[in-house]
């Protein structure tokens, strides 16, 4: 397959306060990793997969991912993570298959991101060949503030747009778009910006309120209801 999708499932998951890595959490019965990859083998077109997690979780990783993979087994990998999420992204590029040429970069926290999302970037990143990243309108208004918490400004919420992933890419002008930044990656909060940063256009399309981050324990509830509700 020309598509590759990167989970990135490596963080500590330390605002979520379980104890254990976010990925390997289990919500309704199944881990978060899990639950992350069903829409990603459920895609109309294959795609290889490369999941990247804590040293000590590989074995558990490769478990999980051939539960989710069934007869797509052979299209999985996983790799070792770092310690920033820029550094396990590096770590899942270095991993792909020679002939991938687009490459999606997915949170693995975003474990109900639907396969409709996914197939969304996809279409559109073959379209354009550009960027894509799927984003929702923001609902707050959003105040920018001083160092004294004063407000300073109210920001045109119209022309703002909070991101989700899985982010479209093409896979080398990712790689070069890395390298380039490689002293500033840490500060990075998404692929894009990297992306961006390097030249490149980066298209937004719709995301989904199902796409949320499990973040902190409410996230995580509200997250296990879902799925409970889903499933009954
Ligand atoms: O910390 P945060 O929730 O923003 O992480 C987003 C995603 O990046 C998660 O799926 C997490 O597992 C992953 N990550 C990673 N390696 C890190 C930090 C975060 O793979 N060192």
């Amino acid at each position: 397959p020309a598509v590759g999708v990167i989970v990135v499932a490596a963080g500590s998951g330390t605002r979520l306060g379980a104890g254990i890595p976010k990925a390997f959490v289990s919500l309704a019965g199944s881990t978060v990793l899990e639950h992350a990859l069903a829409p990603v083998f459920r895609l109309r077109d294959a795609v290889q997969v490369v999941v990247v997690v804590p040293a000590d979780r590989v074995g558990e990783a490769e478990a999980i991912g051939r539960r989710a993979a069934g007869k797509a087994a052979d299209h999985l990998r996983v790799a070792v993570g770092g310690d920033t999420r820029q550094s396990s992204v590096l770590a899942g590029l270095a991993a792909l298959w020679p002939g991938v040429r687009t490459v999606l970069v997915h949170d693995a926290a975003r474990a109900l991101t639907p396969t409709e999302q996914f197939e969304r970037v996809i279409d559109a990143a073959a379209r354009t060949g550009w960027g894509v990243v799927p984003g929702l309108p923001v609902t707050d208004t959003i105040k920018r503030v001083d160092a004294g918490d004063l407000v300073e400004q109210t920001v045109d919420r119209a022309a703002l747009r909070a991101v989700q992933t899985p982010q479209a890419f093409p896979r080398d002008g990712l790689v070069a778009a890395f390298r380039v930044a490689e002293d500033r990656l840490a500060a990075a909060t998404d692929d894009a910006a990297l992306y961006a940063d390097a030249g490149h256009p980066v298209l937004t399309v719709a995301g989904s309120e199902a796409a949320f981050k499990i973040t902190t324990p409410w996230d995580a509830q509200r997250a296990e209801r879902l799925l409970v509700d889903r499933d009954r």
